[in-house]
């Protein structure tokens, strides 16, 4: 039997029941909340009761979870199967004590790094530059991809783009139209030997040097690898290093976050890594049944392990957070998505969900209909602000977010067939016809939903909410037994990638290769110029 059977019959028993009945105990909305710093997590519309929650906190316990974020923030290895320390939080502890590795403090890097960052920033922002060109993928693109379109109300900076993408399209649309005397490019690689990025830099190179820009100027690099950045070509001073104990998908707060910087200027940077730090600090004080990451890890262990709903919806009623879908995606599906455990068993459970989603009111009039009257549950997160940063807007703002609420309630409540019944007739409809345009009308309801609330999209705010996912992802991990922090899964592709390539450049036979690839091999050869 493993840890989440007895969970698993105790939720047989209430699936049927109706989450609305619940609201009969009046404090269910403040019992099922908990808030941080200035943040509200409301799951009080789940089928949770108390005694669920007792049982879900015994997992906290039972899988010493406070034991294992200790370790992590103390800076013990416990990314094991790389041997590595997991340490985004140091890049974040601006003004807490040191960090240790193998018996250093790793704060004076960090803190001299983020100084020579901001006045890079600083210089980048009071010169000609009018572009920044991030050439990154995965955890290199997708942070400071969605912060910077997050917190669009404080870009004062030049403008931002960014390259991910190998396809020539991405990065030839985007040096479109741009001054290549005026742009700066920055090649974000942790390992410098990505191969999308090493292309996509050594191409944005090209360009520069073709339109008489001055490369030694005009590019910066991100990294681990400094030999590999002086290999490149890039001047010392435009690099800015950090250590293996970062993980790609956790380091927008460091380096990485560089193209961020220099949107917003370092000092609302600074609040962005405050906002993480606040919301560290709470991971590692809060009492479990208050703890905000554990309480959004529980109820998607509750969701996803013990109520079977393979995926989750991320819903931000915030156009600002429109990437925030896909940034989690890669912090989830990256770092959960593992089939061996720690102990080098076999995953007897469900482990990581599929997380997908897009901004409210967008997915309404899209995907919102599989999700009412589809025949999947799918638990949705929603996200709304209490403000928006358009005062002369706001009843855009309000629409917003009656919009948001409008949508946790009617999939909790549905509507029944006697309620679509009485809609038909007070239409004129009788007999027959009614009952059949009835049915079409009936939501089932009793669909789980949870709903963060926050006052305003502000860097602090922003930092609290990713930093938020980041522990919740941990916390399923160590509940789950596995690894967050490495991610085996994405090699075989890279491997087999590399060995296709001369075979697709016709300088290598198709040989060893399944009947399916070699033939879509000898259709692409016929089709190509
Ligand atoms: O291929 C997956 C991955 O390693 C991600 O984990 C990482 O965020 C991305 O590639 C980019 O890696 P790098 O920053 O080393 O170029």
């Amino acid at each position: 039997m493993n840890i989440f059977d007895e969970l698993i019959r105790k939720q047989e028993a209430v699936q049927d029941r109706s989450i609305l009945s619940l609201f009969d105990n009046d404090n269910r909305a403040s019992d099922f909340s908990t808030q941080a710093g200035d943040i509200l997590f409301d799951f009080s519309k789940t089928n949770l009761d108390a005694g669920m929650m007792d049982a879900l906190l015994d997992l906290i316990e039972s899988a010493d979870v406070a034991a294992r974020r200790d370790a992590m923030f103390a800076g013990d290895k416990i990314n094991e199967t790389e041997g590595r320390a997991v340490l985004h939080t140091a890049l974040r502890n601006v003004d807490g004590g040191p960090v240790m590795v193998d018996g250093d403090d790793v704060m004076p890097d960090i803190l001299a790094t983020l100084k020579r960052m901001g006045e890079f920033s600083d210089k980048i922002r009071a010169s000609d530059i009018t572009d920044v060109v991030n050439i990154g993928i995965g955890g290199s693109d997708l942070g400071p991809a969605m912060a910077v379109q997050a917190l669009s109300p404080y870009h004062d900076g030049p403008r931002c783009h960014f390259v991910s993408n190998v396809d020539g399209a991405h990065i030839a649309d985007t040096l479109r139209g741009l001054d290549a005397k005026t742009t700066l490019v920055i090649v974000a690689s942790k390992t410098f030997t990505t191969i999308e990025t090493m292309t996509n830099a050594r191409t944005a190179r090209a360009w520069i040097l073709d339109h008489g820009g001055d490369p030694a100027r005009q590019f910066a690099a991100l990294s681990t690898a400094q030999e590999k950045t002086d290999d490149f070509g890039i001047d010392a001073a435009q690099v800015f290093g950090f250590e293996d104990w970062v993980g790609g998908r956790y380091s927008v707060w460091g380096p990485i976050g560089l193209s961020l910087m220099i949107a917003i200027g370092p000092r609302a940077f600074h609040a962005f890594l405050r906002g993480a730090q606040s919301m560290d600090r709470h991971f590692c004080a809060a009492a479990p049944h208050e703890n905000m990451p554990m309480l959004l890890a529980l109820v998607g262990i509750w969701h996803n392990q013990i109520c079977g709903y393979a995926t989750r919806a991320v819903l931000p009623y915030d156009q600002r957070l429109g990437q925030l879908p896909d940034y989690l995606q890669q912090l989830e599906m990256e770092s959960n998505g593992k089939s061996t455990l720690m102990d080098g068993t076999t995953a007897p459970f469900n482990t990581g969900p599929v997380v997908w989603g897009a901004p409210g009111t967008n997915g309404q009039h899209a995907f919102y209909q599989l999700i009412h009257q589809g025949t999947r549950v799918i638990p949705c997160e929603f996200m709304i602000a209490a403000n928006g940063h358009e005062p002369e807007l706001a009843h855009h703002h309000k629409l917003l977010i009656a919009n948001c609420l409008a949508q946790s309630e009617a999939l909790m409540r549905g509507r029944s067939l006697h309620e679509a019944s009485q809609m038909m007739a007070a239409k004129g409809l009788t007999g027959a016809e009614l009952d059949r345009q009835a049915r079409h009308r009936v939501f089932p309801g009793n669909r789980p939903s949870t709903t963060l609330s926050y006052p305003l999209l502000d860097p602090f705010t922003l930092g609290q909410i990713i930093a938020l996912y980041e522990h919740r992802v941990f916390v399923e991990g160590v509940i789950l037994g596995i690894n967050s922090y490495d991610q085996w899964g994405v090699e075989l592709g890279k491997e087999l990638a590399t060995s296709l390539q001369p075979i697709v450049e016709g300088s290598e036979p198709a040989v060893g290769k399944d009947g399916s690839t070699t033939a879509l091999l000898d259709f692409i050869a016929k089709h190509a110029g």
